[in-house]
């Protein structure tokens, strides 16, 4: 049974509709992430799952008891949900401690003192901030104010956490730390989560299931493999990964395969759905997946180096064809001049 149902949600400020019918299920244990860019419902999702906004259509069970649904006048309040919340602002009272920011949410329930003392050091020792319980949060670094408001949410031993881009506010390199931290905890806790994301990275690294949304709608749903590999959608290829696309017009299609045809060149990709024969077509292929190759062949153009940058890692190479832009890696500098680039037809989706 999954901790958290949500059915047909529909939303709108106003006259203008955020959500338009989402459906979702988190299990219990299970980490997914919204998925998506900037203005597509994912904050208003969440916030409707926390009780902090109220749908006007659609059902919202937790742990198979509804909390909102639009039909029956079902609305219990946010403190009713009993969920964790975690917030991009990390909202911690400045004038409280550590310890006394992670005791709140239990004073406010009456629990009694021996059992609120026992119960914050052992959430703040889960979060490695055992020796900080004293300070305020002013005197904290970023990562331990968030793992603070980690805290808060936890302490009550909520069914369902709810995350809404919990490490933006870190920057890259403790980003990357803090998402690797925060998928060991959420495992080793068995949480179930419901975290927001614009960023595909951090989506892919510390997912079970990611749903992709766009304009109000699941896009896309998927483990993050599938996301990644098998993008059913133009939009949902172009938001996973970095990506070279390629406009043209379809001349043929044979086998699953689409011959794609530009200004200067002609390549054969995989068919994905919506592409058809005699119309335009869009053509995907991830940066990592373009090899530069050592002379003419199947699936492969020719294009002149414009500009190269260095990575650390690797190299990043700019090409040019005609009005075409193709960027590629490499492990070492390139000579000026014209190089032959290989697109393999299974990595090359035609939408
Ligand atoms: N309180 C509000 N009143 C009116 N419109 C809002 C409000 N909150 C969000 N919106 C609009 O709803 C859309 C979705 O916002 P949001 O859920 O915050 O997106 P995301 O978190 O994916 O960036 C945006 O177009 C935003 O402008
Ligand atoms: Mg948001």
């Amino acid at each position: 049974m999954p901790e958290l149902t949500v059915d047909n949600l529909q939303l709108r400020y106003g006259d203008n509709p955020i959500l338009k019918g989402v459906s979702l299920t988190l299990n219990r244990g299970e980490v997914v992430s919204l998925l998506g860019p900037s203005g597509s419902g994912k904050t208003t999702l969440l916030r409707a799952v926390a009780g902090l906004e109220v749908p006007h259509q659609g059902t919202i069970r937790i742990n198979d008891q509804p909390v909102f649904d639009g039909a029956s006048g079902i609305d219990v309040p946010a403190e009713g949900r009993n969920l964790g919340l975690v917030f991009q602002s990390y909202a911690l009272w400045p004038h409280k401690t550590v310890f006394d920011n992670v005791a709140y949410a239990l004073r406010l329930r009456r629990i009694a003192t021996a059992e609120i003392r026992a119960r914050v050091e052992a959430v703040l020792s889960q979060l490695s901030l055992d020796g900080l319980a004293g300070r305020f949060p002013h005197q904290l670094s970023g990562g331990q104010q968030q793992r603070v408001a980690l805290g808060r949410a936890l302490v009550y031993n909520p069914p369902v956490i709810l995350l809404d881009e919990p490490l933006s506010n870190l920057d890259a390199k403790l980003r990357e730390e803090a998402r690797a931290w925060l998928r060991e905890l959420i495992v080793r806790m068995q949480l179930s989560a419901l975290c927001v994301t614009h960023d595909q990275g951090e989506a892919l690294a510390i997912s079970d299931r990611i749903l992709l949304l766009n304009g109000g709608r699941i896009e896309q749903q998927g483990t993050p493999q599938q996301m990644y590999s098998e993008p059913e959608t133009l939009f949902a290829a172009d938001f996973m990964g970095s990506n070279n696309r390629l406009a043209g017009r379809i001349l043929e299609m044979r086998d699953g395969a689409a011959l794609l045809e530009g200004d200067g060149w002609r390549l054969w990709g995989t068919a994905r759905p919506g592409a058809t024969a005699g119309g335009e077509g869009t053509g995907m292929i991830r940066l990592e997946r373009i090899r530069i190759a050592d002379g003419p062949g199947d699936d492969r153009l020719q294009a002149e180096l414009s500009t190269s940058m260095y990575l650390g890692d690797k190299w990043e190479h700019l090409f040019a064809l005609g009005n075409l832009r193709l960027r590629a890696h490499g492990d070492r500098p390139l000579a000026a001049g014209r190089h032959w680039l290989d697109i393999p037809r299974a990595d090359f989706w035609v939408f």
